[in-house]
């Protein structure tokens, strides 16, 4: 029992939670996810899985990417890099609902399945579905050789290690890594962005280690925020272009670990529906970075102010403007708008860590919920 408990420790390397350990690797697993593939020097991405098949992927007419759970949030992300620098039409689809739908799949499709795990029951029978309809299937999975991993017609693992805690983190950033160095390299190939510009996202990319490392440096003050906001009934998660995926990403993190409601939302939604919900007892978590519909973002954080929300908002280093509106604002470092989720996500994450420690919460296996879903 007592050996038990010391090799538990031991793997937890220092840190009290799987889930801290894991969201504090992100700087390394992120950079063994790009390490051999991401020559900047020589201005190349390697990937063999896609090299082997260039041609075949890149004149994909589409994508189509399924997922379950923060794979899918990921794949909503990969949605707009792939389309923004590869020019393919991405959906993205739950697993779920799209092996029930009847699909409309062709053999110009190219089927991305995203699964930290490889063994998501649903996600493996789209993958099915999409074969028997003659797609090709490109696999996102972190864990080598996995069902998933030898279903696929090719693939790119993540090389984010072991990931334990339930909750998926370094998963995610690792999954948002190799699906931009994807993107990158099909708008090389098919000429839809500069080389200069391709060249800027490959420095800008070897640069995120650091910049995650930086953005782990709100530790204390996220601590402050969460001992705030604890007992709230709820929370609101908003953010818009790339970083509208990291809202739903957040907000289900605190639902996973915490087990307080939380929606995640485009910004631009509020209007819709959950500015009705805001009062003096709403914490509103806004990603408000500078790059991305900022201008718009403010107004949105005005309107939740004039009706008296709580808001925590996520800012680029140096910013001024929402520091005067809201009542946290905590920093990460400027990126390019693509590779803002890396950072964004991270303050997020030990929001909802902190939350769930001081609430007395079973952070690494919290109720209900399995890491890997192998049945429907
Ligand atoms: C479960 C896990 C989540 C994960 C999801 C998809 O719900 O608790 O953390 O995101 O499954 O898992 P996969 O292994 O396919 O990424």
């Amino acid at each position: 029992q007592e050996l038990q408990l010391n090799l538990e420790q031991i793997e937890k390397g220092g840190f009290d939670h799987f889930m801290l350990k894991e969201i504090h690797e992100q700087p390394n697993a992120i950079s063994d996810t790009y390490r051999g593939r991401m020559l900047v020097e020589q201005g190349l991405i390697r990937m063999a899985g896609v090299d082997d098949n260039m041609e075949r992927i890149a004149n994909a007419k589409r994508f189509i990417i399924v997922a379950c759970g923060t794979s899918w949030h990921a794949g909503l992300v990969a949605e707009y890099i792939l389309e923004d620098l590869a020019r393919i039409p991405v959906e993205v689809e739950y697993a779920s609902e799209f092996r029930y739908r009847n699909p409309i799949i062709t053999e110009n499709d190219v089927v991305i399945a995203i699964s930290q795990s490889g063994e998501t029951a649903d996600t493996m029978a789209a993958i099915k579905l999409a074969k028997e309809k003659g797609a090709f299937v490109f696999g996102v999975c972190n864990v080598v050789g996995s069902s998933i991993s030898r279903e696929t017609n090719a693939g790119a693992y993540t090389h984010a290690g072991p990931e334990i805690g339930v909750a998926s983190t370094k998963a995610f950033t690792t999954q948002i890594t190799v699906l931009t160095l994807m993107a990158l390299k099909l708008g090389k190939f098919k000429g839809t962005i500069s080389i200069s510009d391709f060249q800027f996202h490959l420095q800008e990319m070897e640069r995120i280690p650091e910049k995650v490392k930086q953005a782990l440096k709100s530790d204390a003050l996220i601590q402050e925020i969460a001992d705030k906001y604890k007992d709230a009934t709820n929370c609101l998660y908003l953010g818009r272009g790339y970083n509208f995926p990291v809202a739903l990403e957040g907000a289900l993190k605190l639902k996973e670990i915490s087990y307080i409601h939380a929606e995640g939302y485009p910004a631009a939604e509020m209007k819709h529906g959950p500015i009705a919900l805001i009062d003096e007892q709403m914490p509103v978590v806004v990603i408000a970075t500078k790059k991305g519909h900022y201008e718009k973002v403010v107004s949105n954080i005005q309107e939740i102010k004039s009706r008296k929300g709580k808001i925590i908002a996520i800012v680029t280093e140096g910013d001024e403007e929402v520091r005067e509106l809201a009542d946290y604002v905590v920093e990460v470092p400027e990126t390019i708008e693509s590779l803002t989720p890396l950072l964004t996500t991270i303050p997020l994450q030990l929001l909802s860590y902190h939350i769930a420690v001081m609430l007395g919460k079973n952070v690494d296996q919290p109720r209900n919920l399995a890491k890997s879903v192998t049945v429907e």
